[in-house]
C-alpha cells in the first residue's frame, strides 16, 4: 500500500507546488497542447476537453498517486505539473514525471520542482526507489534528472514513432539510498 492522500503545498524560490483548482484548467490546457510538450511526452493534441477538465478536477482525490500544479511564484502562473504514480509494491517504486509548458521552460523552474518534490516523496514514503522514461530526444530533460541525481537503467528500444523515426525510451532511477546521501 501507498499511502498518498494528503496533498502538500510545497514552497521553492522559483516555484510553489500545489494541489490542483479549479481555475488552473486552461493555463494545464495551454501546457498540454503546445507543441513541444506533445513531442516530448509522446502525447497527441487530440485529447476530448472534458475528460481532462475531469481528469484534472479528481486528481486531488487519488489516495495512490500525487499530482501537483508547478506555479511560478512571481507570477503566480501555472506552467505544469508534477507527478508520480504507477507504484508497484513488489519494488517499493513509483514512476515520476513533469511537464512544463512554454512559459515556464528554460528558467531552472524544472530543475527545482522536480528537486523539491522527490525530496518530499521520498521523506512522506517508505519508497525505496523512483523511476522515469524520457525519450532519447530530449537531452534537457535527461540533464535536468541527472542532476537530480537519476541514473541509467535500461533503454527500450524503438519506443516511440516521432515523424518517421523511432526514438528509444531511457529508463533511468533514483534509490532512495543514493537521494539520502545528498540530504547530509
Ligand atoms: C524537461 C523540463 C521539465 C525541464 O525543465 P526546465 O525548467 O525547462 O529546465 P531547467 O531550466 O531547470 O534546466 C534545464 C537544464 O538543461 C540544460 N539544457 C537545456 N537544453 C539542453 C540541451 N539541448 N542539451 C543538454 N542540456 C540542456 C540547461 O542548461 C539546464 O542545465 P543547467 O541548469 O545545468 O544549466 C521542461 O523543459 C519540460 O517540461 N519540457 C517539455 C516536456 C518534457 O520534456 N517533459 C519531460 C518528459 S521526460
Amino acid at each position: 500500500m501507498i499511502e498518498l492522500s494528503y496533498k502538500p503545498t510545497l514552497t521553492g524560490d522559483k516555484v510553489t507546488l500545489r494541489p490542483f483548482r479549479e481555475e488552473d484548467f486552461p493555463y494545464l490546457e495551454e501546457c498540454l497542447k503546445d507543441p513541444e510538450v506533445l513531442k516530448l511526452t509522446g502525447s497527441t493534441a487530440d485529447f476530448d476537453r472534458e475528460t481532462v477538465r475531469k481528469w484534472y478536477s479528481t486528481r486531488n482525490e487519488q489516495p495512490d498517486r500525487l499530482d501537483l500544479a508547478i506555479v511560478d511564484r512571481p507570477q503566480e502562473i501555472v506552467v505544469g505539473e508534477v507527478v508520480v504514480n504507477e507504484y508497484d509494491e513488489n519494488n517499493q517504486s513509483m514512476n515520476f514525471r513533469i511537464l512544463i509548458g512554454p512559459g515556464g521552460r528554460n528558467r531552472g523552474l524544472g530543475t527545482e520542482a522536480t528537486q523539491l518534490f522527490i525530496d518530499y516523496i521520498f521523506e512522506a514514503t517508505d519508497l525505496c526507489q523512483l523511476t522515469l522514461g524520457v525519450y532519447d530526444f530530449n537531452p534537457r530533460a535527461k540533464k535536468v534528472y541527472e542532476k537530480i541525481g537519476f541514473v541509467f537503467d535500461r533503454i527500450d528500444k524503438n519506443d516511440l514513432e516521432f515523424e518517421g523515426e523511432w526514438i528509444d525510451a531511457i529508463n533511468m532511477k533514483l534509490t532512495k539510498a543514493e537521494w539520502a546521501k545528498g540530504q547530509v
